[in-house]
């Protein structure tokens, strides 16, 4: 027995110990306000794609990210919940998290920016930077809402467009006209919270003095750290002068206070960043990795921010002029990618294109998407489009019908005829040598992210594979006496290249590589520039490692993204009148019967301590009582309510508030404050009735 050691002429991968890489990788921070969608996906499974290979190659790569949970709409989200900030980026960051992981995304850390590494990273590069000169603060006017009692950001305040009068515009454009204006030039402009009028307030800011900044920016984004179109763009700005950047945000705020300045609190954007200090730092403190070596000034190791084009300025500007100032290093390069668009267009949820990753997950395998952004992806700021006719065609074609398929015509013959075994030899060492070759083109083409040449060629080898199991048609040998030995032969052939591909295709398909590994009965195979045949060696039995796109289920997927986000698009997206909310989401009839309604009898009211607007009640619904808060202290006295018969949601969760836990709700109807009334059920209801 003899088997064939083939080397690579250069091996990229072989002893790495001399050329083994220290990176450190991040992808954008989502937004801990909105559910992950296939736009999104595009930046994490570019980012994630990346770091498998580097891990594959050997190399020391770490990939955080985080929840981005601050800011006003975050706390607009909450109160409209009627959680606290807390709680809601509490269920979005784990629904984040559930998300990513099933699309096989794998994070070193994924943290959250409202964390304490944060708050202190954002205080002392705040400070670092207050105390060399480039902070200043002064006093600016902006809307404020006198109901809600807080400045209204951009987008929540409407009016009229000045230019072409169209009604319900928001922030600064126009979306009738086109037109740019200040928000403050709308006219009859209310708050899109209150429906008040908002009116001027001055208030002090604190600024980041960016343009201190211009020279080290100016020789930065010239330095090789950033694609050649993304330079150009920052040039652009660069030239047209730096503005000083408002980094504060007066209270109500949900965020970080600035250290020196009570009730005003950092601009999300400034702590976002930092987010992956914070996030690296909380992962270096459990696995005792040396912070300094990778953020301090002088650190040799890379840096790579994985972001999408619309948040260049705050990457390629703000946060190198950031962490220079205040002693950190600056990133080794930010790659910016394109934003999705689906057959064609903008992602739109009255088409069903806008998808939602937990909706994909209810139809597709996500390695099919894995694979389609992979094919799509250049390494550009070009936008992608996801074709669903392309996308099944291709899955189908390349990965089931070119990839699996090798390994399903080849193991049978070896199952069933050389009891699992493969042979002795390789048969093809030239054809398999060829496969080994093609590992630098292929490793070059990952690291410059051009990933759709890299599918290309091992797409092309594939074919290679196939064409050699066609022409040695081993169904026609397994038929001819005394051929066994060429048989096997091919057989062992066919899987040593499928072996190779589907290596070449790990950074892109871990589940369907780690299916196969298991299959072939080998360990997980890193990067194959160095390999051997696998000769004599017996496998598994064969599971079907993928199976087609059927294009029903995409309608499937699509006509659920119609569903669940209908209302929203039909009805007008902003109430007329300003001081009514939206009607929300539809809600199916089973939805609404889930509500489990009772009569109940209040037993007891009281004050709570310390609440403006709850009262604690006790209510009898038949075999228990149950403890309720409920937000109708302005409407009536504790004394007025004990013996009334009213309606309660039995079956809510509990919740824990600050004053203790709520076992229920209590129905009222009203406007709010004084004008409110409980549900009052005709005398002849008991206690513990269902209400139907
Ligand atoms: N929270 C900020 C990023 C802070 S980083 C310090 C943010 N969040 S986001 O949720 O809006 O977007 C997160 C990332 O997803 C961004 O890089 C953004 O460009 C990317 N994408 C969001 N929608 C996208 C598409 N439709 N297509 C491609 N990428 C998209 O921005
Ligand atoms: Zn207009």
């Amino acid at each position: 027995m003899r088997c064939y050691f083939i080397q690579s002429a250069q091996p990229v991968a072989g002893n790495m110990s001399e050329n083994k890489r220290k990176i450190l990788v991040t992808s954008a921070l989502p937004y801990a306000n909105g559910p992950i969608h296939i736009g999104h996906l595009v930046e994490y499974l570019q980012t994630d794609i990346w770091v498998r290979f580097q891990k594959q190659r050997g190399h020391d790569c770490l990939y955080v990210c985080a929840d981005d949970t601050h800011g006003t709409p975050i706390m607009l989200k909450a109160q409209q919940e009627g959680v606290t900030p807390e709680e809601l980026i509490a269920k979005v960051g784990k629904e984040h998290l559930a998300d990513f992981t099933e699309f096989n995304i794998e994070f070193d850390r994924y943290h959250s920016t409202h964390s304490e590494e944060n708050r202190h990273f954002a205080e002392l590069i705040y400070r670092r930077q207050r105390d060399e000169g480039h902070i200043e603060s002064k006093s600016i006017t902006q809307a404020y809402d006198p109901v809600k009692e807080m400045f209204l950001p951009d987008r929540f305040i409407k009016g009229e467009c000045p230019k072409c009068g169209a009604a319900d515009q928001y922030g600064d454009n126009c979306e009738a006209c086109g037109a740019t204006y200040a928000p403050t030039d709308l006219k009859n402009a209310v708050s899109a919270i209150s429906g008040e009028k908002p009116v001027d307030r001055d208030s002090v800011h604190y600024f980041f003095k960016l343009s201190d900044y211009s020279e080290m920016l100016k020789s930065w984004i010239h330095a090789g750290h950033l694609q050649p179109e993304v330079a150009n763009k920052l040039d652009e700005w660069l030239t047209g002068g730096l503005q000083e950047w408002d980094i504060s945000r007066d209270a109500p705020y949900f965020g970080f206070e600035i250290p020196d300045a009570p009730g005003k609190f950092f601009y999300v954007w400034l702590d976002a960043p930092i987010g992956y200090i914070a996030s690296f730092k909380n992962l270096c403190d459990e696995k005792g990795l040396d912070f300094d070596e990778y953020w301090g000034a002088d650190s040799k190791t890379e840096l790579y921010h994985f972001i999408g084009k619309d948040i260049i300025y705050f990457h390629g500007l703000f946060w190198p002029a950031m962490l220079e100032g205040a002693g950190f290093r600056t990133p080794s390069a930010i790659f910016a990618h394109g934003f999705l668009t689906v057959n064609g267009e903008k992602m739109s949820k009255s088409r069903g294109t806008f998808i939602k990753a937990r909706t994909y997950l209810g139809h597709l395998n996500p390695e099919y998407l894995r694979y389609y952004f992979a094919a799509k992806l250049n390494g550009s700021v070009e936008d992608i489009d996801l074709n669903f006719e392309d996308f099944a065609q291709r899955v189908n074609s390349d990965l089931v019908g070119k990839v699996v398929n090798i390994g399903s015509r080849c193991s049978g013959f070896i199952k069933k005829r050389f009891d699992s075994t493969l042979a002795a030899e390789c048969a093809e060492p030239e054809l398999f040598q060829e496969f080994i070759a093609a590992n630098e083109s292929i490793a070059a083409l990952y690291e410059n992210r051009d990933y759709g040449k890299a599918m290309r060629e091992i797409m092309a080898l594939a074919d290679r594979a196939n064409q050699y199991i066609d022409e040695k048609q081993p169904w026609v040998v397994a038929k001819q006496e005394g051929s066994d030995a060429e048989l096997q032969a091919i057989c062992s052939v066919g899987l040593n290249l499928f072996r190779l591909l589907v290596t070449y295709l790990k950074p892109v398909l871990p589940k369907l590589a780690e299916a196969s590994e298991q299959f072939l009965n080998i360990e997980s195979q890193p990067w194959p520039a160095v390999a051997t045949p696998l000769c004599n060696h017996k496998i598994n039995k064969f599971k079907p490692l993928m199976t087609r796109v059927e294009l029903d289920k995409i309608e499937k997927m699509v006509d659920e993204s119609k569903e669940s986000l209908k209302t929203a698009e039909e009805k007008p997206k902003k109430p007329n009148n300003p001081s009514i909310e939206p009607i929300a989401e539809t809600i199916e009839f089973d939805d609404f019967a889930k509500i489990d309604l009772r009569i109940a009898k209040i037993i007891d009211a009281q004050h709570v301590d310390g609440a403006d607007k709850l009262l604690q009640i006790t209510v009898d619904i038949g075999d228990e009582s149950r403890n309720v808060f409920a937000g109708i202290k302005a409407a009536y006295s504790p004394e007025d309510l004990i013996g009334k018969l009213t309606v309660v949601v039995a079956n809510l969760k509990p919740r824990q508030m600050r004053f203790g836990l709520s076992e229920g709700m209590v129905l009222a109807a009203g406007p709010g404050g004084k004008a409110l009334w409980i549900l009052e059920p005709h005398s002849g209801a008991q206690p513990g009735m269902r209400v139907k």
